[in-house]
């Protein structure tokens, strides 16, 4: 007796069918953040673009429109519970719902552990965790709420599994506990048929790790490093890295939750 054929084995393309859609992306203004709007606005969905620079947003939203996607912009990072409230408030002001959450915004501001100020270790756990957290808060309470069984995407990297010799005591340990964020989100939420999970990439081009590619002899010394050790024998790029992030906020992953994935060249493999 055969058994029926599921839409998704038939029409497999299906699975990442995300048109109509509502999706924040936090940190809209950068690489990732970018990357990842775009790819979602070519694909119909509604967005959000969030980050502390009107003229960057203003870019990457025209960039959206180009390809036949809707953006609005807001220019707040999430600091505090209110401001990651005020972020929710206005997507559904904006759009009337919201679906998924990229939280693509992150810092690194390398120095080494005996030198380095309090100040800056504290600046980088605050972009890095801090704001997902109040993000997850926001935006969660809303889906429960609500019954919506949501997608939640974070940026993590290779360093939250490896330290590092170039001063990243802050950037790894912040990046352990976007992973630890991702599963123990994915644990709570999972009743609830939400999915919580993280992109881990190695080195790629953008604002963050602009410092590699210049000439600073420590840039161009961690960016040698990572390099040796990547199976497929160079760094990333961000269209590297969209389509994991598609796979993770589309139906094709809703059996995939708290998982840390690397997008990262084989870094990690050897
Ligand atoms: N590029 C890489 O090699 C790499 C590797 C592994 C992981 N990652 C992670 O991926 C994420 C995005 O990185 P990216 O490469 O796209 O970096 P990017 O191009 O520098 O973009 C960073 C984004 O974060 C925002 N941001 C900067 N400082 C912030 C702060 N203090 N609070 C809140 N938002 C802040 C920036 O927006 P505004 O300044 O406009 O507010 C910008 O939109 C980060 O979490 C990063 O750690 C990157």
């Amino acid at each position: 007796m055969s058994e029926e054929i599921h839409e998704y084995l038939k029409n497999p393309l299906s699975m990442y069918d995300i048109a109509g859609k509502t999706a924040i992306v936090t940190g809209a203004s950068g690489a990732f953040g970018r990357g990842i709007a775009i790819t979602l606005g070519a694909l119909g969905v509604n967005l959000m673009l969030v980050s502390g620079n009107q003229e960057e947003l203003d870019k990457v939203a025209e960039e959206v429109r180009e390809v036949g996607g809707k953006a609005a912009t807001m220019v707040r990072r999430p600091d505090s519970q209110e401001d990651a409230e005020a972020i929710r408030d206005a997507v559904l002001e904006n759009f009337g719902d919201i679906k998924m959450l990229v939280i693509a915004s992150g810092l690194n501001i390398p120095g080494f552990v005996h030198e380095m100020e309090y100040d800056d270790w504290q600046e980088v756990m605050d972009a890095n965790v801090r704001g997902a957290w109040f993000m997850a808060k926001a935006v969660g309470g809303y889906w429960i709420e609500n019954e919506i069984k949501g997608k939640m995407l974070l940026m993590s990297s290779v360093r939250g599994r490896h330290g590092n010799y170039s001063g990243y005591t802050a950037y790894c340990t912040s990046k352990g506990a976007t992973d630890s964020l991702t599963r123990v989100l994915a644990t709570e939420w999972g009743q609830y048929g939400t999915t919580v999970n993280a992109i881990a990439p190695t080195v790629f081009r953008s604002n963050l790790t602009a410092w590699m590619y210049g000439d600073d002899e420590l840039g161009q010394a961690t960016r040698a490093r990572s390099l040796s050790r990547i199976p497929l024998k160079r760094l990333g790029e961000v269209e590297d890295l969209t389509g994991m992030a598609l796979y993770l906020l589309s139906p094709a992953s809703d059996f995939c939750t708290g998982q840390v994935m690397y997008v990262d060249g084989g870094y990690t493999a050897g």
